[in-house]
């Protein structure tokens, strides 16, 4: 494993639960709702979307690796003939392919952690995965298997630092537990470097955001439900989460 690989996995495994915590967990704090993941019938126009319209053309296929809802995909709509969502959560996959449906787009699931997953999944023209990277400790097979399944590229989205490193403050107030810096883009694009890639990167502000609610923050805290207005009232005080988000555009 290179330097960069190796910080990045540094970086997101002192993000870790460690399970005394993890053991009063009423819920476990990895698990997305698929509520939140809904794709919007009118896609944002972001520039993942242009890159990824860009890379479309006329017609192709998409491979969205990770896809929650789908909201990566299905803001290509018009251009794509066919697409695969690849998830590790059945619920998610189901919210899928009711998007899918929806749309009239031909499409087929994947269920499984990438890059596991990747022989199932098969290539296609444009490979999307957003908002995935922060949840990987060993990137580089992870983007290789992204790589290797585009035929014409890639489009990574991700937020510049992990999504719940502005939660770091309550991690200490609520169970003194004390974290190292969040991994960046700049980490996840140093990985792509050390393995002979060179993504364009284009940094943004996103507007739309999952719900981050006082009873919502208490569960990815391990707290329970009953301890909202605690974490509510902590919350006051931390400085808001970063809105910033970054595009990772590569060809093969
Ligand atoms: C934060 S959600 C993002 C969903 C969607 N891509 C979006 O941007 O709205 C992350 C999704 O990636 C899935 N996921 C995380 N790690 C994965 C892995 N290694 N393999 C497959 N799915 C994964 C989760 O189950 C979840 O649905």
């Amino acid at each position: 494993m290179g330097g960069a690989a190796e910080r990045w996995a540094e970086l997101q495994e002192g993000r870790a639960v460690p399970p005394e915590i993890l053991a009063q967990a009423p819920v476990s704090p990895w698990v997305h709702d698929p509520q939140d993941f809904t794709a919007p019938d009118v896609p944002s126009d972001t520039p993942s979307r242009d890159a990824g319209l860009a890379l479309l053309g006329d017609a192709g296929s998409v491979l969205d690796v990770g896809c929650g809802g789908g909201d990566a995909a299905f803001a290509l709509v018009g251009p794509v003939t066919e697409v695969t969502g690849a998830d590790q959560q059945q619920d998610m996959l189901d919210l899928f392919a009711v998007g899918a449906r929806a749309r009239e787009i031909p499409f087929r699931t994947v269920l499984g952690r990438w890059p596991d997953v990747a022989p199932d999944a098969g290539s296609a023209d444009v490979v999307t995965c957003h908002h995935v990277l922060h949840n990987v400790v060993d990137l580089p097979p992870f983007v290789a298997a992204l790589t290797a399944a585009a035929r014409r590229g890639v489009v990574v989205e991700m937020m510049t630092e992990h999504p719940m490193a502005w939660l770091d403050p309550l991690w200490v107030r609520f169970h003194d537990l004390h974290r190292p810096p969040s991994a960046t883009t700049e980490d996840a694009a140093a990985v792509l470097r050390e393995l002979g890639v060179e993504p364009e990167v284009t940094r943004w502000e996103r507007i739309r955001r999952p719900p981050h609610d006082p009873a919502w923050v208490a569960r990815r805290l391990c707290l329970p439900d009953a301890r909202a207005e605690e974490v509510e009232a902590a919350l006051a005080e931390v400085p808001p989460r970063t809105r910033t988000a970054a595009t990772l555009v590569w060809r093969p």
